[in-house]
């Protein structure tokens, strides 16, 4: 294993009531006043808002609400948070939604005590932020990106057009009601869960040597992953799988898969900048480039994908070479039988995908230098118009 520190910073209170029965003795600790941060109203449509705005109020706290995170969160929305949060003495941001509120959140909590550009600070300079983030809480309605057990915070900057990863403080707590996701439309469902799935095989797919225990427990991320989805296609409000993968999303993105080693993450590159072009949403991007990307990379570390094939997708074959082959394939057979998109024309996206725009997003993606081989720029707009 490479050296690591590990720590982990996020309280989670998980399962059916989690917001009731824990929320209350929670905010007891923090400061009069709230900013209560949403998405574009579903929370008042599951009545969720309803219930966690009971709870404040018989905490006694002075409720502040910041609407309308969009879906791929922009730096000007965190900026509105920002100031929301200065202008009224923020003890305590509770970010209710998916990756995207969440996220946003992380950003407003670190801007607001600062009047310095974060963006520019982090994704020009290279600099750390250094003042004391406001605290920051979440309750997850839509699971998936595992950003409420993580410091990371991936926001669009639509001037640079630039969707881009950003460091922040992780949510000093984190409520995981599975119920909470009932409401969620089954594409959401089935996208946030192979957002999941990526994680786990992004983080696998780094170079790192072969008996790091962190890859067993990626692999079992994996196979639980799927074999929750299946059981998803069968019945979407299945209860106990939507818990099953609430947690997995929590589990590969808390760095207990990182653990030791390095990781892959460009496909997650490839689809951010897309996102950052098309505003297409980012389980259903990675559906469609994953298998494209694989066959780029198979043939630079075929014991990996073999190892992936078998335990994974139960492939018997005893050549390492088509084993790993098979694998790819049953990946992409899954994705079909999933329902989620597989051409990167399935995907709504505000701006018409033309071999022209994916020459731009190509020449803008980050090229990281822990998979089994670093692409190049041209290698990724090739793997664009495979997914055309
Ligand atoms: O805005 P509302 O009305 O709430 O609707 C949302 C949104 O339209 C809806 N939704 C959420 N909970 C619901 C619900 N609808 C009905 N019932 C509920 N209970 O779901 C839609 C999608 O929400 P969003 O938060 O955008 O989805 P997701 O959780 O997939 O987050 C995606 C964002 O997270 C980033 C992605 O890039 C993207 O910007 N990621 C963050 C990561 C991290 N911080 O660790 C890692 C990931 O790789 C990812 O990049
Ligand atoms: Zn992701």
């Amino acid at each position: 294993m490479e050296n690591f520190v590990y720590e982990y910073p996020t309280k989670v209170y998980f399962g059916k009531g989690a917001a009731q029965q824990h929320l209350p003795g929670i905010l007891a600790s923090y400061g009069p006043n709230v900013l209560l941060a949403y998405g574009g109203g579903s929370i008042k449509r599951n009545g969720v808002y309803e219930e966690l705005t009971g709870i404040l109020k018989a905490a006694g706290k002075t409720v502040t609400e910041f609407t309308g995170i969009m879906s791929n969160p922009t730096y000007a929305k965190v900026q509105e948070g920002a100031k929301l949060a200065r202008e009224n003495k923020i003890d305590l941001v509770l970010a209710v939604g998916g990756g995207s509120v969440v996220d946003c959140c992380k950003i407003v909590c670190a801007q607001a005590v600062t009047d310095e550009d974060l963006w520019d600070l982090e994704m020009v300079q290279h600099q750390a932020p250094t003042g004391t983030p406001i605290p920051l809480g979440a309750v997850v309605t839509a699971s998936g990106t595992g950003a409420e057990m993580n410091g990371g915070a991936v926001i669009t900057n639509e001037d640079a057009k630039i969707k881009g990863g950003m460091f922040a403080a992780a949510p000093r707590f984190a409520v995981l009601d599975p119920a909470y996701t009932l409401s969620l439309p089954r594409m959401q469902v089935l996208s946030g869960a192979f957002d999941t799935l990526s994680h786990a095989m992004e983080t696998y797919f780094g170079r790192s040597d072969r008996d790091n225990v962190s890859d067993e427990v990626a692999l079992a991320v994996m196979r639980s992953t799927v074999t929750n989805m299946r059981t998803l296609l069968k019945d979407i409000n299945d209860y106990t799988a939507r818990s099953n993968l609430m947690w997995t999303s929590a589990m590969a993105e808390n760095g207990i898969l990182k653990v030791g080693r390095v990781t892959d993450f460009e496909c997650h590159q490839m689809e951010h900048q897309l996102g950052a072009y098309t505003d297409c949403n980012h389980g259903q991007g990675l559906a469609v480039l994953h298998p494209a990307y694989y066959r780029h990379i198979v043939k630079d570390a075929p014991e990996k994908f073999a190892r992936f094939a078998r335990s994974v997708w139960g492939v018997t074959d005893d050549d390492d070479a088509q084993a790993a082959q098979k694998g790819i394939l049953e990946l992409e057979a899954f994705i079909l039988e999933c329902g989620l998109p597989t051409k990167l024309s399935q995907l709504k996206s505000r701006a018409e995908i033309t071999p022209e725009l994916l020459r731009q997003v190509a020449d803008s993606v980050n090229l990281l230098p822990n998979g089994p081989r670093q692409l190049t720029h041209d290698e990724v707009y090739q793997i664009f118009l495979e997914c055309l």
